[in-house]
């Protein structure tokens, strides 16, 4: 795991309420996206919401997008996957207590505060770092979605999973194949050891293999879950007549066999907070893993260094932290 650079970390002071908050977001400058930092005022919760100390960020393909969405004036702090201790409840907040480790999926969670409504919080064990939990949180939540929600896996069933070495494809894998099921790899072969050791039963490579004839109508289920769902058309080929498509792509590909086509998306039932409270005992037992790849410091230094990564080739998860861990 890299840890590029250092600087000083923005620690909040034990008085907590008494300090001001540092939040990093992007503003638009002279035609360009620049991240700073800015002090603000210290975050007080409404009456079901609790302030979380935040110790680490994970970082997901979505914010490339967003970062380019400042306006004008705007001062644009992502973030969402957000580990942290609690400082703060609301009055009617009565299950949770002050400086227990928790975990979220939040908005702006690029700061040393966030606000989140009690309910959405889940208690992080002992046994899981916080950059650990920060690094899990979309990735986990979406492949939870594609193997549990959006299928109906079934033992003895083949399944082609594309992407299989990103964040979302290495945990589609392995919860695919603890449901009994023949699991396929696809990504480019420098990934063939990650995503066979994750649990997968044979690996293709996207650049130097012709995976889509020797898959031609082999799946039950295609999960594409590579970038922006690529190259949709080759999970047509793969996925057998009656067989279905699972994929991040909003688009369906045009199919001349019967294929049920299902985009991953939000859902209200099951809620990420449900989801996430299965999820942390599996990651917290070994059963589920996810690799940080590079950790990058607590600064608006890390912070834009962790997300100009964002758009580059990278191995693991990106994680900003103030964990001394
Ligand atoms: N809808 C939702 O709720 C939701 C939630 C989270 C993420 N997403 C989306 O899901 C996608 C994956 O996210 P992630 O965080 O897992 O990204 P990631 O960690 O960057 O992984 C991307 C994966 O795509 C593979 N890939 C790249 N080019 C490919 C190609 N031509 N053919 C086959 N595979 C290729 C990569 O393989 P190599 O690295 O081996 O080249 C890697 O396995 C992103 O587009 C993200 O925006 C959607």
């Amino acid at each position: 795991m890299a840890r590029p650079g250092t600087g000083p970390k923005l620690k909040p002071s034990e008085k907590g309420r008494l300090i001001f908050m540092q939040a990093f977001g992007f503003e638009l400058k002279h035609g360009a996206t620049v991240l700073s930092a800015r002090t603000l005022p210290d975050l007080t919760p409404a009456a079901d919401e609790v302030i979380i100390d935040v110790q680490a960020v994970g970082l997901n393909n979505r914010e490339r997008m967003a970062r380019r969405g400042a306006v004008p004036g705007d001062f644009n702090v992502l973030g969402s996957d957000v580990a942290g201790t609690v400082t703060a409840l609301g009055r009617s907040v009565a299950d949770i207590t002050i400086g227990e480790r928790v975990l979220v999926r939040t908005t702006h969670g690029d700061a040393t505060q966030v606000r989140a409504p009690a309910r959405d919080v889940v208690v992080l064990p002992r046994a899981l770092s916080f950059e650990q939990a920060a690094g899990m949180i979309t990735p986990g939540i979406t492949a939870y979605r594609a193997v549990a929600v959006f299928t109906r896996l079934q033992p003895g069933h083949t399944v082609v999973i594309k992407g299989a070495s990103g964040g979302v494809g290495l945990l589609v894998v392995q919860l695919a194949k603890a449901r009994d099921v023949h699991v396929i790899g696809v990504a480019s072969g420098n990934h063939r050891n990650q995503v066979l050791t994750a649990g997968a039963d044979e690996f293709f490579a996207y650049d130097t293999e012709n995976h889509v004839a020797a898959l031609d109508g082999r799946a039950d289920i295609v999960f594409n879950v590579a970038l922006n769902g690529i190259n949709g058309q080759d999970d047509v080929a793969m996925v057998r007549p009656g067989g279905q498509i699972i994929s991040v792509a909003h688009r369906e590909p045009y199919s001349d066999k019967p294929v049920q086509f299902t985009h991953i998306h939000p859902l209200a039932v099951p809620n990420d907070h449900t989801i996430l409270t299965e999820l942390v005992p599996l990651f917290a037992d070994g059963l589920l893993k996810l690799p940080i790849g590079t950790l990058f410091p607590f600064t608006a230094a890390g912070f834009a260094a962790a997300h100009d990564l964002l758009p580059s080739p990278h191995e693991g998860r990106i994680v900003v932290s103030a964990a001394d861990d």
